[in-house]
């Protein structure tokens, strides 16, 4: 099934079933909190907190998201994307426990012929918040497990679990409350039996069941936070992992191979000459350039410009590392054009917005693959060079000198020199790193302050 029609069966899922649905908001969502909305909650979070009130009951939703945390985990893993599309189902002081767990199970394991995903209904596992973990759940969350229970889940397969795995919240303070995941067991070849307790990757998570009840004023960790007040009702947030969904219905081995991800991995391997499956780091390579050139043509289209602080040195990061990604694969000539042209052939049926930004997404994507070339071109030699005094001291280590130096003359970005660096087995001096550039940028302040008092620094 492609990811398109998961997400047109889930919207009309809960479209059936009296809910608004509201197109996804842009990645640069305004909330203060966020560099990019990172999970379909966030366009929704002023209805939670009672700050607005909500123009509907019930909401769905399939929202743009981007996280970057995990960035050097994409490609390694089979689930980590930069870019990905969750799918929730809102309440607002409306429904609760009973009609998320029962609609939840329905749509999971009711047969695709009457519209729904089809899962085994014996592969799916359940997980809930265990007991002593909160003072409102002194026996943990007995009325989810009930419900559980209820859909015909059996006890073995509803594990209780800590506030760090079934509890939610922003990271920041907000609403949060426990939580309810649904994973689908892939098969004993992807791991030891056990359920999502004892391995997450043979046992999946697709859907968060959130149920929203409290308010946070700090949050310090997933399992560490203050809570300043009930919310004003109880509500439901939910999150299903559009791209995991599409990985595990399409019988694929992760969500780099899903229909709107691998044809640009089939087109960076035709142009590297690289086969996919042949060689398990240019595979990495590979699937770092899938999930890079998406997210970067999703994050272009929202109005994103590579530069280099906060969202556009997201960007440019992303950019850059698929294009070094590809350099790696031992490909010279300019590419992220045709490979973001390649994305875009599979994404615009989902957000036509793209075509709209389309001549302006290219323009962009001329200009910095030239000036990032440029960049390698001029670094590449210090650097080399650098990288053979290390060696040849016995070193492995890159001195902080070294690293500043690529950086000052010729605009290396500490994560570059740093990924470079791995590649050859070298850490860096970050501490001399920073040292320096704090010396510069006291420099650079004092320089100013001469300036507006009129005098003239007379050091050298
Ligand atoms: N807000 C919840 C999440 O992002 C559903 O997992």
């Amino acid at each position: 099934m492609r990811a398109a029609e998961i997400g047109r069966r889930y919207v009309d899922f809960f479209a059936a079933r009296d809910h608004t649905v509201v197109p996804s908001a842009s990645l640069l969502y305004n909330d203060p909190t966020l560099l990019f909305v990172n999970a379909g909650m966030v366009p929704f979070k002023p209805y939670f907190t009672g700050a607005e009130p909500a123009p509907f009951r019930r909401a769905v939703s399939l929202q743009k998201c981007v996280r970057t945390l995990d960035i050097e985990d994409v490609g390694k893993t089979t689930r980590h994307g930069t870019f990905f599309q969750m799918l929730g189902n809102f309440s607002f002081g409306d429904y609760f426990k009973a009609e998320a767990i029962q609609w939840g199970w329905q749509l999971v394991t009711g047969s695709q012929a009457d519209g729904c995903l089809g899962f085994d209904p014996d592969k799916v596992w359940v997980t809930v918040l265990g007991p002593g973990m909160h003072p409102d759940y002194p026996n943990g969350d007995e009325e989810a497990v009930h419900w559980w229970r209820s859909v015909g889940v059996p006890q073995e397969r509803i594990q209780a679990r800590s506030l760090k795995d079934n509890y939610w919240h922003m990271g920041v303070p907000g609403p949060g409350g426990p939580c309810s995941e649904i994973y689908i067991d892939r098969g004993p070849a992807f791991g030891p039996e056990g359920g999502p307790n004892a391995d997450e990757d043979r046992f999946l998570e697709i859907w968060n069941l959130v149920f929203q009840q409290e308010e946070l004023s700090a949050v310090r960790a997933k399992d560490d936070f203050d809570v300043a007040r009930q919310l004003p009702s109880r509500n439901i947030d939910t999150g299903a992992g559009l791209e995991r969904i599409a990985f595990l219905l399409q019988g694929v081995d992760n969500m780099y191979e899903t229909d709107e991800v691998f044809p640009v991995i089939a087109r960076a391997s035709e142009l590297t000459g690289r086969r996919y499956g042949a060689n398990a780091d240019d595979d990495v390579r590979l699937r770092v350039i899938g999930d890079h050139v998406r997210s970067s043509l999703m994050l272009m289209t929202d109005g994103v410009s590579p530069g280099n602080e906060a969202r556009g040195y997201v960007l440019r990061r992303l950019m850059r590392r698929s294009i070094r990604s590809m350099r790696l694969l031992g490909y010279q000539g300019e590419h992220l054009t045709e490979l973001l042209d390649v994305s875009r052939g599979v994404m615009h049926g989902s957000y036509p917005e793209i075509d709209e930004q389309w001549q302006r997404i290219s323009e962009i994507s001329q200009n910095e693959e030239q000036s990032f070339s440029r960049t390698l071109h001029a670094g590449t030699a210090l650097f080399d060079l650098a990288v053979g005094q290390s060696k040849a001291a016995g070193s492995d280590v890159l001195p902080g000198d070294k690293a500043f130096q690529l950086h000052d003359t010729y605009g290396f970005p500490i994560d570059l020199t740093l990924e470079m660096a791995a590649e050859q087995g070298l850490a860096v001096d970050q501490a001399r790193f920073r040292e320096l550039m704090t010396e510069q940028r006291q420099r650079a302040k004092a320089d100013a302050r001469a300036k507006k008092g009129g005098a003239v620094s007379t050091e050298a």
